[in-house]
């Protein structure tokens, strides 16, 4: 393109469609919002569903633009929820089936380009059967609304539409990198001149080439190539090294712009075989957790900044290694961040166990080319899914699928998700859904017990736990324990067997649902996080499998209360920590240490302690019926304290915190920050079933999203203060009764 202009401002909507709203305004009532929008935003849970299933008008004016030069308009939209009718000027552009995947339409003859262009989009969230994944039921909600970005683009003549980077030997010390331009000529066959550098993090060239080319009428592809590429990084989870490449495309006619198309890369190569998955020729075991891009009130559409920050909640703080975009292509945003800090994503076309009729199918096999021609030049990219999740065989509609992703993109490899055992294996890897861990003894089946072959496969176990054992954040002690213990077992079980590439369970985070699934509250309990991604103790069993030097995790799974468990005490007491020891000092008694890990986790690199009668007599953390104490458990690496974890005996609520992810926000465009309200004891915990009340106030352009009165759930929520786009000072107030307010500014600038 020649120019991007985003359209995220000033348009107009109306909650309701009627005939004609896309040849006038006038007669009908619209409100102004900005993007990313929810048609409907919805309560924290026990909603009906069918309140956002809505079909809604979406207006805005179009800024004056050049057509001179031959230049086109090409209007793109990142995903508007369910499926999209959009017109310019009154006149009918097209339709988009479909809410996970974008869409460009050619505007070019409807536009004056004088700033009087009214573009007009029809968004149908209604649950359409002929549009994927709808026709059955799906246990999670899809939301309403223009919820990703708007583009205008205007480009050449001559216009880059995409382009597909390879590198045949990304291992090799001299590289080279073929670049597959595909062009788009709204005129006759022209020569031109193509031109393509790739550039180093710091934006200094490392190499290009240039070539004249012969670009026919309507679409067509050639290739250029970069060689003799030395010196290069590569890109790794631990050192996720990214190149910009620029290419541009120029016809001969004097005057006549030039069409750019500008990407990031990463060098790398990911091959799952039989004996596990090799990242850069080294075999990484997976460990990963499903994440839906969904948050409470309103849904998919947040602005880019809570996107990138799930990213960083799975790699910082959960620390897990690839994300499962279940089960649809995500935010660009997201998978954005998933580049630049080096976490794996297997991105799946959208869809939940229903196969519907041809029409249908033929638009789940557009979904995969629209996923992998939008991210495969995406590193973090490493697998694609092909097929509707958890769905029967279909042996035409999935080869169907399965070769046009490869022929799409040689350079990756292809899965399918099923639940279902010796289901025909036309892809690459085996991924599978396996539920077998009900609290007895089989946490995960081989592979073969699975596929039913007489030979291995590369086999990625892409779900566990989630309905098995729903855990909400405020459930008792001794279900956080057996969900942390349940989400140990699988890790471990996978981390045992070398046939197994790795583990994704199920999930990150509490998912609002429709009502056959979840606690009848609509949504799912099935996070190792909650809802407004506030940890659970299972969330640790992730973070503690990494090594101290990213950060020391020390985390006891109790409450640390005499009578909360079915017997009295706290042990066993499970320990989540990357610390060679730990050390347990009940009240004024003397410390015990423990040195040795609990051994039903022989596969896991940091398998938990287990402390119990034979560690510490009972009468030593306090027996029914004596006095309950403080308690401090230490973290030691090399011999030294390096974490702490205090409890109090006597808990009562004496601070109220409220702690916001960002201090400042852009100004622009709609941004947004999370908000982590909690009443805190003694030693600075949350109380674990603590149900304060809580109001926040907000002065300055922003607001608050959700309710500003509510309760606590187990202690701690969030809100999100969703700024304008207008830039200022926000003042946010938390008070709660009996405790000191607490006061957040926030710039947007
Ligand atoms: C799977 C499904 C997920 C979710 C999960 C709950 O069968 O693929 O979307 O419903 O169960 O455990």
């Amino acid at each position: 393109m020649i120019e991007r202009i985003g359209l995220m401002n000033g348009w107009l909507f109306s909650p309701e469609w009627q005939d004609g709203m896309e040849r006038r305004a006038e007669g009908h009532s619209f409100v102004p919002v900005s993007l990313p929008h929810a048609a409907t935003e919805l309560p924290l849970n026990y909603f009906d569903e069918r309140s956002y299933q809505k079909v809604s008008c979406y207006r805005t004016t179009l800024p004056a633009f050049s057509l001179s030069g031959g230049r086109r308009a090409i209007l793109r939209f990142e995903g508007v929820m369910a499926a999209a009718t959009v017109w310019v000027n009154g006149r009918l552009l097209g339709e988009h089936k479909g809410g996970y995947t974008p869409f460009e339409f050619d505007a070019t003859d409807r536009c004056r380009g004088d700033g009087s262009d009214e573009l007009t989009v029809r968004a149908d969230a209604r649950e359409r059967p002929d549009v994927p994944p709808f026709g059955g039921q799906i246990d999670y909600l899809t939301y309403s609304g223009i919820y990703r970005e708007v583009y205008l683009d205007l480009s050449a003549p001559l216009r880059i539409r995409n382009v597909r980077a390879e590198c045949a030997s990304p291992l090799a010390a001299e590289k080279s990198l073929t670049l597959r331009v595909f062009a788009a000529n709204a005129g006759g066959a022209a020569r031109g001149t193509a031109e393509a550098s790739l550039l180093d993090p710091s934006g200094r060239v490392v190499a290009s080439v240039s070539a004249p080319v012969t670009v026919s009428a309507g679409e067509s592809e050639f290739s250029l190539e970069l060689t003799r590429l030395g010196g290069l990084f590569l890109w790794s989870p631990d050192s996720p090294t990214l190149y910009t490449a620029v290419c541009s495309l120029k016809g001969d006619c004097p005057g006549e712009p030039a069409d750019t198309f500008t990407f990031r890369y990463g060098f790398r190569t990911a091959e799952f075989r039989p004996d596990g998955f090799y990242l850069n020729g080294e075999r990484l075991k997976i460990v990963g957790l499903n994440r839906h891009q969904a948050w409470p009130y309103v849904g998919y559409a947040m602005p880019a900044r809570s996107q990138r920050r799930d990213a960083d909640i799975l790699k910082y703080e959960l620390r897990v290694n690839l994300a499962r975009t279940s089960h649809y292509p995500q935010s660009p945003r997201f998978l954005d961040r998933c580049d630049e800090i080096g976490l794996l994503v297997f991105e799946e076309i959208p869809g939940w166990q229903h196969i519907g009729d041809d029409d249908w199918k033929a638009l789940a096999t557009e979904n995969v080319r629209e996923m992998v021609e939008r991210d495969w030049n995406r590193p973090s990219v490493v697998l694609w899914g092909v097929r509707i999740n958890e769905s029967q065989d279909d042996d035409a509609f999935y080869a169907r699928n399965n070769a046009l992703a490869h022929c799409l993109d040689r350079s990756r490899q292809t899965g399918g998700v099923r639940y279902l055992e010796r289901s025909r294996l036309l892809e690459d890897v085996y991924t599978m859904n396996d539920f077998s861990l009900d609290g007895g003894a089989v946490a995960l089946r081989s592979q073969r017990a699975v596929t039913g072959l007489d030979h291995d496969v590369p086999y990625l176990v892409t779900e566990y736990n989630g309905h098995m054992y729903p855990t909400k954040k405020t459930d008792s002690e001794e279900r956080q324990i057996e969900h942390v213990i349940r989400h140990l077992r699988v890790q471990d079980a996978s981390f045992g067997d070398p046939l197994i590439a790795g583990a994704v369970g199920w999930c990150a985070f509490d998912y609002n649902t429709h009502k056959d699934f979840g606690s009848g509250d609509r949504i799912c309990h099935h996070g190792v996080m909650d809802i407004f991604r506030i940890p659970k103790f299972a969330s640790y069993v992730y973070a503690s499998q990494t090594p101290p030097s990213r950060g020391v995790v020390l985390k006891p799974v109790t409450r640390w209360a005499r009578g909360e468990r079915s017997v009295g005490g706290i042990l066993p007491l499970v320990v989540l920590t990357n610390c060679d020891s730990i050390g347990i000092t009940f009240g004024a008694n003397e410390e015990i240490r423990i040195t040795e890990r609990g051994g039903e986790y022989p596969n896991l690199p940091y398998p938990p302690f287990v402390v119990d009668s034979r560690h510490i007599p009972p009468e030593k953390v306090g027996a029914w019926g004596m006095v309950w104490e403080d308690g401090l458990i230490t973290g030691y690496v090399g011999g030294e304290a390096a974490a702490v974890a205090r409890f109090a005996g006597n808990p009562v609520g004496e601070t109220l915190a409220a702690v916001a992810d960002d201090r400042e926000l852009a100004a622009g465009a709609k941004d947004a920050t999370r908000v982590v309200v909690s009443v805190n004891d003694q030693a600075g915990n949350p109380l674990p079933y603590g149900d304060a009340v809580v109001s926040a106030t907000i002065e300055g352009p922003a607001r608050i999203l959700g309710p500003s009165t509510f309760a606590l759930i187990g202690g701690s929520r969030a809100f999100w203060v969703e700024s304008s786009g207008t830039p200022g000072s926000v003042r946010v107030a938390v008070t709660a009764e009996g405790l000191d307010t607490r006061i957040l500014e926030i710039d947007v600038r």
